[in-house]
């Protein structure tokens, strides 16, 4: 008995590492909108727009990557980190058309009007806000 009392103990103590970690800031970019109109982008990447939307809402609102600026190399960097993160449910195959569809997205629209827009933050800005609003 008292075995199973721990087995219990220790399966419920790990549930907070196997589900998806949130993320629990609010930065300046998850206050812009949350949908962009792809009408216009070619039929490829409106079928990306959809996994994106799909996949890059779940720990924090979409609008964050949808108002963040960032160059191809960093949206790279970035989408493997979110991919890494535990239980982000983006495959590969996934994380490639996200990431072509970032691209398209960021040269397309963002940086054709990037005042209406907002810088990446580093970890330690992000670190900072956590901070304030906690
Ligand atoms: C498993 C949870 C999770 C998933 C899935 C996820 N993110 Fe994130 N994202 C985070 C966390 C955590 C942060 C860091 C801020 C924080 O600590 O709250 C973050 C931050 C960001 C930022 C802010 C970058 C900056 O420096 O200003 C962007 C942009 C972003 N994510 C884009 C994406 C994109 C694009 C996807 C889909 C490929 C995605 N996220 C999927 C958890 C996730």
């Amino acid at each position: 008995m008292k075995k199973l009392i721990q087995i219990i103990t220790i399966a419920f103590a790990a549930l907070p590492l196997l589900t998806a970690q949130s993320s629990n800031v609010t930065l300046p970019q998850d206050k812009g909108p949350d949908k962009i109109d792809v009408s216009g982008y070619p039929a490829p990447m409106q079928k990306s727009y959809k996994t994106f939307a799909a996949k890059c809402s779940k720990c924090h609102t979409i609008a964050r990557p949808i108002n963040t600026m960032m160059t191809k190399p960093e949206w790279e960097r970035y989408v493997k980190r979110m991919m890494h993160k535990p239980n982000s449910g983006i495959s590969d195959a996934q994380g490639k058309d996200i990431f072509e569809f970032l691209v398209y997205d960021q040269v397309n629209r963002k940086d054709k009007n990037p005042k209406a827009f907002f810088a990446a933050l580093s970890d330690e800005e992000i670190a900072k806000l956590k901070a304030q609003q906690q």
